[in-house]
C-alpha cells in the first residue's frame, strides 16, 4: 500500500505566553532581501511597502518572524551594507513611517521582525568619514609603507578581491575588508560603541524584535595589524583566525548588546535577539558567540557549506549541536542567504534534493532560517549578462567569489554556478506567465528568467506536489508537532548513505544517495519529500530524500 500524504490544517497560534518563551530556541525566521521580495511603486526595486502587502502570505507560510535586509539610507555600494544613514530609509525602499508600519502589521500577525545592523563598516558618504578629521578617529588609517607611503600599511586583501586598503588624497591609506566604498570603523573609539547602542535603541524603539548583526567576527583587529605572509586570504575565512576576523575581541562588544537587548526586553516585557553572521574557523568557536552572556543565535555556515554525504552531514550535526549544546545555546541552521548560490543548486542535485536538505534542516533541534524563494524551490540564475551584475565582487574582479565573507574555494563547485551573488537575488516569482511574474509592475532591477512561470507563488499554491505547499505543510507540522524545534535527538543506525534520527514521537530518514533503499518502514510517513511507498512494513526510501515519520 502506498501511503498518501495528508496536508495538515494549519495549526493555530500559540498564545504569546507560551510562544514568547525564550521563542529564539526554535523560531523558523523567513530572510527579506528588500530589493528584491516585492515592489509596490513600480520602480523595478522592492520596497517596504512590498513587503508589508505580502506579509500575509509571510504568516500563512507558517514562519515565526521575518529578517529584512538593509533598507537604511545607502549609496548601494554593496546592496545596502554600506550604510550612510543608520536612521533614515533610503528613498528606494520607502520611509520611516513605512517601516514602523510595516512593523505594525508583522506585530498584529504574529510575525516578528529582525532588522539588520552593519557595525564593522559604514559607507564612505557616512557623515564620519566625510569630514576628515574626525574620519581619522573613527575609521583605521594607516600611514603607508615604502619610501614615500606609495605601498599598502599591511598585506591584508579584501574580501571582495583585491588590497584592503585605499589611499586618500592626503597620503595616508584606509582600511576597508570589504569594498572601498565600506570603511572600517576603528573600535577603540568610545563613541563608535555609544552611536551603535544608540542606533539600536532607535530600532528598538520602533519595535524590532532583534538585529542580525553583519560581520559579527570583524569589528576588533589584531594589535598592530599584522601581515598575514601569503595571498588568497578570502579562501581561510572561517577556517582559521585571522588578525581582522574573529578576534577575541569581538566578544566584549556582543556582551554589551546582550546587556542592552536583555535590559531592553525586560523593560518592555519582551524578548528581542541578537544573531550574528559570523564566520569562525570552528563550531567550537562558533559557539562563543551564543554564550549566555553575548547574542542568541548565529548562523551554522558549516552546515550551509557540507556536502551532499551522509557521513559528512552527520559529523557537522554532531559538532554543532555538542558546541552549542556547551554553552546552552540553541543550533541555528541555514542552507540558502543573499551571499551563497541557491541550494537547489548548490547542492548539485537539482529540487529534490534541495527539498530533502531542507526537511532534514527543518527536523533538526533548534532554529532555521529561509531565504526567500527558498520555499518556492528557485534555482541559482546562472547566466545574468555582465551589464545587469551589481555585486561589487564581481568588479573586484574575484572568480568565484562565494559568500560576501565565505570561504572561496566553498563555492567553487559543481553546479555550472559563477560564484557571484547577483544570481541568488533575482526579485521573486509571484503570479503570472511572464516577468516581472507580479513582482512589481516596472520590470525587475536583475532579470528574471522567462522560464519561471511554474515557479511562481500562484502556480504552486494548491499544488500538494509543489515545493510551496511542502513548506508549508513542513512548517504546520512543525509548529503543531512538540517533538520538533527544540529538544533532544538521537541518532539510529541505518545503511551507508543515509541519516536517520528520532525527535520525539518521530523518526527522520535521510536518503542522501541518488538511488532508491529499502528500508524497514519505522511508522506512518507524516511528510515526504518526495512521495516514498511502504509496502508490508517495508518502505523504498527514494534518492535524495527526507522523510518524517510518525512513530
Ligand atoms: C555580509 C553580508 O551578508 C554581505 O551581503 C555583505 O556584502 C558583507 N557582509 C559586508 O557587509
Amino acid at each position: 500500500m502506498t501511503q498518501e500524504l495528508t496536508s495538515p490544517s494549519p495549526a493555530p497560534r500559540a498564545p504569546e505566553t507560551d510562544r514568547g518563551s525564550r521563542w529564539w530556541r526554535d523560531a523558523v525566521i523567513y530572510q527579506v532581501y528588500v530589493r528584491s521580495f516585492a515592489d509596490s511603486d513600480g520602480d523595478g526595486i522592492g520596497d517596504l511597502r512590498g513587503v508589508r502587502e505580502r506579509l500575509p502570505y509571510l504568516r500563512d507560510l507558517g514562519v515565526d518572524a521575518v529578517w529584512l535586509t538593509p533598507f537604511y539610507e545607502s549609496p548601494q555600494a554593496d546592496g545596502g551594507y554600506d550604510v550612510a544613514d543608520y536612521r533614515a530609509v533610503d528613498p528606494l525602499f520607502g520611509t520611516l513611517q513605512d517601516a514602523d508600519i510595516l512593523l505594525r502589521t508583522a506585530h498584529d500577525l504574529g510575525l516578528r521582525v529582525i532588522v539588520d545592523i552593519v557595525p564593522n563598516h559604514t559607507s564612505d558618504r557616512h557623515p564620519w568619514f566625510q569630514d576628515p578629521e574626525l574620519a581619522r578617529q573613527r575609521y583605521v588609517f594607516r600611514p603607508g609603507k615604502g619610501p614615500s607611503g606609495e605601498l599598502p600599511p599591511n598585506d591584508w586583501e579584501s574580501v571582495f578581491g583585491g588590497p584592503a586598503w585605499t589611499r586618500t588624497d592626503r597620503g595616508d591609506w584606509y582600511l576597508h575588508l570589504f569594498a572601498p566604498e565600506q570603511p572600517d570603523l576603528n573600535w577603540d573609539d568610545p563613541e563608535v560603541h555609544a552611536e551603535f547602542e544608540a542606533i539600536m535603541r532607535f530600532w528598538l524603539d520602533l519595535g524590532v524584535d532583534g538585529f542580525r548583526i553583519d560581520v559579527a567576527h570583524g569589528m576588533i583587529k589584531a594589535p598592530g595589524l599584522p601581515d598575514i605572509g601569503h595571498g588568497r586570504q578570502a579562501q581561510l575565512i572561517g577556517t582559521q583566525v585571522l588578525p581582522f576576523f574573529d578576534q577575541d575581541g569581538v566578544h566584549a562588544i556582543h556582551r554589551t548588546w546582550r546587556r542592552l537587548l536583555d535590559g531592553y526586553g525586560e523593560a518592555h516585557g519582551k524578548q528581542v535577539i541578537g544573531v550574528a553572521e559570523a564566520w569562525a574557523p570552528t563550531p567550537e568557536r562558533l559557539a562563543l558567540y551564543v554564550r549566555p552572556d553575548e547574542l542568541h543565535q548565529a548562523f551554522n555556515f558549516q552546515f550551509l557549506n557540507a556536502p551532499w554525504q551522509a557521513g559528512a552531514l552527520r559529523a557537522v550535526i554532531d559538532a554543532s549541536i555538542a558546541a552549542t549544546a556547551s554553552v546552552g545555546a540553541p543550533t541555528t541552521w541555514v542552507l540558502s542567504n543573499h551571499d551563497v548560490v541557491r541550494h537547489t543548486t548548490r547542492l548539485g542535485g537539482g529540487l529534490d534534493r534541495a527539498r530533502a536538505a531542507t526537511l532534514l534542516m527543518l527536523a533538526l533541534p533548534g532554529s532555521a532560517y529561509l531565504y526567500q524563494g527558498e520555499e518556492l524551490g528557485l534555482p541559482e540564475v546562472t547566466d545574468l549578462p555582465d551589464e545587469v551584475r551589481q555585486d561589487p565582487a564581481f568588479f573586484r574582479g574575484r572568480r568565484p567569489a562565494p559568500a560576501a565573507d565565505a570561504p572561496a574555494a566553498d563555492a567553487a563547485d559543481t553546479s555550472g554556478q559563477d560564484g557571484f551573488r547577483d544570481g541568488c537575488r533575482v526579485p521573486l516569482p509571484w503570479s503570472g506567465e511572464r516577468p516581472p511574474y507580479g513582482f512589481g509592475s516596472g520590470g525587475s532591477w536583475l532579470p528574471q528568467p522567462a522560464d519561471w512561470r511554474a515557479l511562481t507563488v500562484a502556480a504552486q499554491t494548491g499544488d500538494p506536489a509543489s515545493t510551496l505547499e511542502l513548506y508549508r505543510t513542513a512548517l504546520s507540522l512543525r509548529r503543531r508537532l512538540p517533538g520538533l524545534g527544540d529538544g533532544p535527538m538521537t541518532w539510529v543506525s541505518a545503511p551507508d548513505g543515509v541519516l536517520a534520527f528520532h525527535r520525539p514521537g518521530l523518526l527522520c530518514t535521510v536518503n542522501t544517495l541518488d538511488r532508491d533503499l529499502a528500508f524497514p518502514a519505522p511508522g506512518t510517513p507524516l511528510l515526504a519529500s518526495t512521495p516514498v511507498t511502504v509496502n508490508d512494513g517495508s518502505a523504498v526510501l527514494p534518492g535524495d530524500s527526507c522523510t518524517w515519520w510518525a512513530i
